[in-house]
């Protein structure tokens, strides 16, 4: 397998413990291990020895729960989303094969169907529509030989949400033509209004869902992530996984019990800091309003901007780094030129920094 370079990831990994200003993050002010556990002590008791590969039942049940049509055995624990995703490609998809990826998109799925040897089309949210799927497109891409539709609900770059019809009418394409749909809903929970975006879950039988503690719950550092659909799935799954990671990290496991049985609370938390903080950029962005031009994010703590400035996404990101020590995404690593995804999940403090830190680039570009 060849793996294309992942840019974001590489750029963030390279630079989020040494910029000031991290406005790269995609999810909601993490944590602490404090603020999630009820009784340290209880946690002191944890063996540390291999956790069942599949995840506990108790956890895989309150993660069914929140997954119309599905129980305990549907589920598997992953580490990370990242993992889930990993998993669920590389259980279905051969060389030779087609996947759709419904794109801007986080690029894993693109690169790892690429590394699995698939034929990649893209097909593209409109952004002249408020960044809605043209379905019609989504038609004409999908065929016999498309193994998988990729699709981010909510979506990772540009915050917005498909409908309960849309959703529905991707799974009327892809059923057409056998093609599975691999949805990765790792935002879902984090919408600015109360209503939870519609989940592809429970509405055929070739539908892998997955999703994981790292944007809504503010808990990345646990590393927890699932795969929510059929059962034999779950199982080519899990021989896969045995080549991965064997099984969920035990501590992680625990606290993740911790943090699904409050899960209507963090999603309260995650749904406060997202509506508290999104004025703030909104207000910023109203001041360059001649130069950038957005959708306002439906969920999800970023925004996906495209802009007028005469510089390519990449130097302009690369320059705020170095000279501004603020990290920002290039729309180029959604493969988007002329677009930059700004987060705004972080501490306010490093949100108004770091877009002052913005400012002081942009009138030396402008
Ligand atoms: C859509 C999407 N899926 C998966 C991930 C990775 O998630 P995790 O940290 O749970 O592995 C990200 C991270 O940015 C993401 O945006």
């Amino acid at each position: 397998m060849r793996f294309p370079r992942f840019d974001m990831e590489r750029m963030q990994s390279q630079w989020e413990h040494k910029v000031t200003y991290d406005l790269s993050e995609s999810g909601v002010e993490a944590l602490t291990l404090a603020e999630i556990t009820r009784d340290p002590k209880e946690l002191m008791k944890t063996k540390l020895g291999y956790a069942e590969g599949v995840g506990r039942e108790a956890t895989r049940a309150l993660i069914a729960g929140i997954h119309p049509g599905h129980e305990a055995d549907d589920v598997m624990i992953t580490t990370g989303t990242s993992e889930a995703n990993f998993l669920a490609l590389a259980s279905l998809v051969t060389a030779g094969d087609e996947v759709v990826v419904i794109m801007p998109n986080y690029m894993q799925v693109h690169g790892l169907a690429t590394a699995l040897g698939a034929r990649v089309r893209e097909v593209w949210l409109r952004e002249e529509r408020a960044w809605t799927i043209d379905l019609d497109a989504l038609a004409a891409a999908v065929n016999p030989g498309t193994r998988a539709i990729c699709v981010c609900q909510p979506n990772n770059p540009t915050g917005q949400v498909l409908s309960q019809a849309e959703v529905q009418s991707i799974v009327r394409i892809a059923d057409q033509h056998g093609a599975w749909i691999v949805a990765d809903e790792v935002y879902r929970g984090a919408e600015r209004s109360a209503e939870e975006s519609p989940s592809f879950s429970g509405r055929g039988e070739r539908i892998l869902v997955t999703g994981g503690l790292s944007k809504v719950y503010g808990l990345p550092g646990l590393r927890v992530g699932w795969i929510v659909g059929p059962r034999e799935r779950i199982e080519a799954a899990l021989e896969i996984k045995d080549y991965t990671t064997i099984a969920p990290a035990t501590l992680s496991e625990a606290l993740t019990e911790i943090a699904l049985e409050r899960r209507k609370q963090l999603l309260e938390r995650a749904r406060f800091l997202i509506n508290e903080r999104w004025p703030l950029l909104e207000d910023w962005a109203a001041g360059h309003s001649r130069v950038l031009h957005w959708t306002p994010p439906a969920a999800g703590a970023i925004c996906f901007f495209s802009y007028q400035y005469p510089i390519d996404s990449m130097p302009l990101v690369d320059r705020l780094i170095r000279e501004y020590s603020t990290m920002i995404v290039p729309g180029i690593q959604f493969r988007a030129e002329r677009h930059l995804r700004i987060g705004f999940g972080m501490p306010s403090r490093v949100l108004h920094s770091g877009l002052a830190a913005i400012d002081r680039l942009l009138t030396t570009i402008d």
